[in-house]
């Protein structure tokens, strides 16, 4: 079942290439009669659902969105910060994130031109469930603009705000929840540590940011067209790239196995990066672990910095504030930090200054985290492989987490 390898999560980390192609088949595509062109389908957001309050299509309603909220738990709260970040960027248009067990307990404003979109591997996260439904039920409680200041009756009935599941797993309650939705198709993810549900979700989310763009005219053709070609080749990049990436995570590993705390630094969408290396890492290897945004740390957390101490930096050449970043990576090295810098091919700006370094596969910024969270997989497991942890089991966590 575990096709040869030790654990299933070294599987699902190595089936990410495979995941991911399953995850964009269909969905986005060069048409027989334009070659040259890209066109993204998203067939499951495509028609309103029977019975549906609003009977016009996801994608219009989407299109004509006000806001987006993710809500999400754990790992899919990170693709979520990937996904604003995306949805900002892409499509033009305002999107917010939450932690579902923190909006659920709020009395958050919602309008019916919002679209929250549930982001989940299970499909069964109680909190996320939950947020799903306030959303529904506060279809009365905030106005639209339009309506506010006109002929407003707080006691009608409005549309309810849309909601849009993302998730691996096939009829699962937040999929049956969710006005619409997209599947990962993924495959099972057994291991409890989320891998290749999340660079497939992280997929989805630009998928759906790179339609919206086009519909919402935020992306000219060509631009599209760069971005579906970078996003389509990014499986094929990590494949040529797994079995050098595995050597050297596995050497990098010893040398960093036996810490007790560890940093993970990154700016923009290498933040979520960070934060999502950090809680693979305390998650599978109990591991202290830390993701922050890189010049952030000045603001407190920079007296953690000390000799030994392993920081692992991405500074890719693409990031908006690489010198920033460049700088803040040099003041660690001076405080004593074990370095690990994550970069792009080709980079030698970090030679002489981090104690290692890890060259990924470049591509467009936004699609990047796709790449780059695939080291931190690796050095996780790797890890905690040789602390001889529960790998696929960690103690106390469960896959599915269905109690509130
Ligand atoms: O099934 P979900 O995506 O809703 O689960 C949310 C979290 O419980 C989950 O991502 C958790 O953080 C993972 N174990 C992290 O690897």
């Amino acid at each position: 079942e575990k096709g040869g390898y030790k654990h299933f999560m070294l599987k699902e980390i190595m089936d990410q290439p495979n995941a991911m192609r399953n995850c964009l088949r269909g969905r986005i595509y060069q048409p027989a009669e334009a070659p040259d062109r890209w066109e993204i389908k998203l067939g499951g957001l495509e028609k309103a659902k029977e019975g549906a309050l609003n009977p016009q299509s996801p994608l219009e309603r989407m299109a004509n969105a006000c806001r987006f909220i993710f809500a999400a738990c754990g790992t899919s709260w990170h693709s979520g910060l990937i996904g604003k970040y995306a949805f900002e960027k892409l499509a033009g248009v305002r999107a917010e994130v939450e932690y579902a067990s923190e909006f659920r307990y709020r009395k958050p404003l919602i309008c019916d031109s919002d679209c929250l979109i549930a982001i989940s591997q299970s499909g069964e996260t109680a909190d996320t469930l939950e947020a799903i439904k306030m959303a529904k039920e506060h279809k009365a409680a905030a106005p639209s603009i339009a309506s506010v200041g006109s002929s407003f009756d707080p006691k009608a009935e409005l549309p309810q705000a849309l909601t849009i599941g993302v998730v691996n797993v096939v009829g699962s309650s937040i999929a049956r929840e969710t006005d619409c939705g997209m599947y990962l198709h993924a495959g099972p993810e057994i291991g409890v540590a989320s891998t290749k549900a999340f660079t497939c979700q992280v997929i989805a989310l630009l998928l759906m940011a790179l339609r919206l763009g086009k519909q919402r005219g935020a992306l000219s053709e060509e631009m599209l067209n760069m971005y579906c070609a970078a996003l389509n080749a990014v499986p094929d990049s990590i494949e040529k790239w797994m079995s050098s990436l595995t050597e050297q995570t596995q050497v990098i590993s010893k040398n960093l196995r036996l810490a007790t705390n560890a940093l993970f630094s990154g700016m923009g969408v290498h933040f979520p990066v960070a934060l999502e290396g950090a809680l693979k890492l305390k998650e599978i290897s109990y591991i202290h672990a830390e993701g922050f945004p890189a010049s952030e740390i000045r603001h407190g957390g920079i007296t953690l910095i000390r000799n030994f101490v392993p920081v692992i930096c991405i500074a890719m050449r693409s990031d908006p504030a690489y010198e920033q970043i460049k700088q803040m990576v040099r003041d660690f090295r001076h405080k004593g930090a074990a370095l690990l810098v994550l970069t792009d091919d080709g980079n030698t700006d970090f030679a002489g200054v981090a104690h290692f370094t890890l060259c990924c596969p470049a591509t467009k910024l936004e699609m990047q985290p796709l790449i780059s969270c695939i080291p931190l997989q690796l050095l996780s497991y790797h890890i905690a492989d040789m602390r001889g942890c529960s790998i696929d089991q960690p103690r106390n966590l469960a896959k599915s987490v269905t109690v509130e």
